[in-house]
């Protein structure tokens, strides 16, 4: 089961009782709208659901998914996962940081904390996320984090009636680790 420190976060298991605060947060329209994943309006019960089919994933090892916690008082501020291409040996970083806590470098901490991890623990090949190309904020934690620009698929998702264009980020394990 992993679980992570870092110099202000806590990141562990999401658990059934922090359905509330998912839904609390994720409800915002300005944290759903640049996902692919959250829904908008966010439905009754619906954190409670997610977590819990999140977590029958994570046995069967298709992701790892954790809660960013702050570590000085335990506040659940956002969510950070990564979903395995067991085949390819790849993955996707996915993640979304409460709107109150944005812009104070939270969730470049918690990416930088799963990065080993991922090459070391889960093998992985390569590690890579997307994100809407009109998302600043989501494509600066990639390349502050230290993941590559590869390039940016056009009008790649569709999304509240429009078309999205989204920018491409990856870093190899030879890359990171420098070998092999
Ligand atoms: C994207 C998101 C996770 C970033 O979380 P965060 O904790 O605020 O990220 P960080 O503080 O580590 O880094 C964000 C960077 O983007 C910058 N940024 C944010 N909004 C920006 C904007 N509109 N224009 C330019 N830069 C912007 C911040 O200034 C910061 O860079 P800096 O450290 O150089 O100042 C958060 O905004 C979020 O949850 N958004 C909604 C959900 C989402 O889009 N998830 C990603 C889907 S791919």
């Amino acid at each position: 089961m992993a679980y992570f420190k870092t110099e202000r976060l806590v990141l562990r298991p999401l658990q059934l009782k922090d359905a509330e605060r998912v839904e609390e947060l994720a409800k915002e329209y300005d944290v759903a709208k640049t996902t692919l994943n959250i829904p908008h309006p966010y439905p009754e019960g619906g954190a409670k659901e997610y977590i819990q089919r999140v977590t029958e994933a994570e046995k069967n090892g298709e992701i790892v998914c954790l809660a960013i916690t702050q570590k000085e008082n335990g506040t659940f501020i956002g969510i950070i996962n990564i979903k395995e291409d067991l085949k390819h040996h790849r993955g996707e970083l996915g993640y979304w940081i409460g709107k109150p806590y944005w812009g104070q470098g939270y969730c470049t901490e918690a990416v930088k904390a799963l990065i080993p991890f991922s090459f070391q623990e889960l093998k992985l090949n390569k590690l890579f996320a997307t994100a809407f190309t009109a998302n600043p904020g989501s494509w600066k934690v990639m390349e502050k984090s230290g993941l590559k620009y590869e390039g940016t698929l056009k009008q790649h998702v569709h999304r509240s009636g429009r078309y999205f264009d989204l920018a491409y980020y990856g870093l190899l394990k030879e890359d990171y680790l420098g070998e092999w």
